[in-house]
């Protein structure tokens, strides 16, 4: 049934839908009957023996993987570093003593990681593959693997198995945290957690009428964009601006928000596009002023706030979900922002030009 469009003009959005349910479907899959949440016991061993994370991805997963990051290293306290697979294959870092490899795929095809993969093997290090594909090259080849449980993704536009991925990146934090008697993970109630996220997202998808207005208002006659985030927020902006650029080709730049001022601001024109994702107080705060200077030099600027951060005049305000999470609220109504952008532009948002679903070349 997932591979039906059923009554969807698009896979796209039928997978943008299916968000809520995935979250649900993860919380079932790796809890016991006690509603504990449960992980192969080698994988977090193996994570907390290393002394080291190495995140190795691509495209959409790679922006999975900057969140990861976060979740791990807050959660389980082991420090992790996240790389581009064609880029870690040709100019490998300096490896740690105990490195614990996660390769990040949906496919669990794609050639660059698996590179990267052979190499890793060759070196004999430790590793583990998170893929929405059982029994794919990648999940053959590592010696772990955690699946993503979100079901078949049709459409070239990741949506469902990014956020799949971020859940089951938190989910992996909090049980090697767990494991490791860390007080962060003890108090972060994941299971009630992703319930209030599946909530959440239910209600951002019920907007699709309110965002594809704001579409026609704010992106319709554009050729570039900017989002702009700091934090949490800056890895969904980097997604945000690559869903943009997949399947409206409107050219997109996801930026911190900080970072602007120094060169990119250039660009900034009468009626350019910059939106805001604002999910934390503090770093919110600055973005803020960074969309105050960019509006005086004439952008056009949309606020994407958590509720209790809103200000009037925010577009579109997220129901509010732990700051850990924010990343899986805040990337749903982008993903219809990039939705109907394409779909205004009578463009074909499953099947965008030059792009493929997975890349098995190098
Ligand atoms: C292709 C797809 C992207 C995807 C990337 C990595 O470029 O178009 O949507 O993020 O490959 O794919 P993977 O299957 O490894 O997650």
């Amino acid at each position: 049934a997932d591979m039906e469009k059923g009554t969807y003009e698009h896979y796209m959005l039928k997978e943008v839908d299916e968000q809520p349910a995935v979250m649900r479907r993860l919380v079932k899959e790796y809890t016991n009957e006690q509603g504990e949440l449960v992980v192969d016991s080698t994988i977090t061993e193996r994570l907390n023996m290393s002394d080291r994370v190495y995140i190795v991805a691509c495209g959409t997963s790679w922006h999975a993987g900057w969140v990861g990051k976060q979740l791990i290293e807050q959660l389980a306290g082991v420090p992790v570093e996240v790389h581009v697979a064609s880029e870690f294959a040709y100019n490998m870092p300096l490896i740690s003593e105990k490195p614990f490899f996660i390769f990040i795929s949906q496919s669990g095809e794609t050639a660059d990681s698996r590179q990267v993969l052979v190499k890793v093997n060759e070196l004999g290090y430790d590793s583990m593959t998170m893929t929405n594909v059982a029994g794919s090259t990648l999940s053959r080849e590592a010696i772990h693997t955690m699946l993503l449980h979100a079901g078949p993704e049709i459409a070239v536009a990741s949506t469902k198995a990014y956020t799949a991925q971020i859940a089951t990146l938190a989910i992996l934090a909090k049980a090697a945290g767990m494991a490791s008697a860390k007080v962060e993970a003890e108090q972060f109630d994941l299971v009630h957690e992703l319930g209030l996220v599946a909530a959440g997202m239910e209600r951002l998808v019920g907007e699709k009428d309110m965002i594809s207005s704001l579409v026609k208002e704010k992106l319709s006659e554009t050729r570039n964009a900017f989002y702009i985030g700091r934090g949490l927020d800056y890895f969904v902006s980097m997604e945000a601006a690559l869903k943009l650029k997949e399947i409206s080709y409107i050219q997109a730049e996801g930026f911190a928000a900080g970072e602007l001022k120094h060169g990119t601001i250039a660009l900034i024109e009468e009626g350019t596009p910059v939106i805001g994702v604002i999910t934390e107080e503090e770093t919110g705060a600055h973005t803020r002023g960074n969309l105050k200077e960019v509006e005086s030099r004439g952008a056009s600027t949309l606020v994407v706030s958590m509720e209790g951060l809103e200000r009037e005049g925010d577009g579109i305000v997220l129901p509010k979900v732990h700051s850990l999470l924010t990343p899986l609220v805040s990337v749903v109504p982008i993903q219809l922002i990039a939705y109907y952008a394409s779909l205004q532009r009578g463009l074909d948002v499953d099947k965008p030009r030059n792009l493929a679903k997975s890349v098995t070349v190098e």
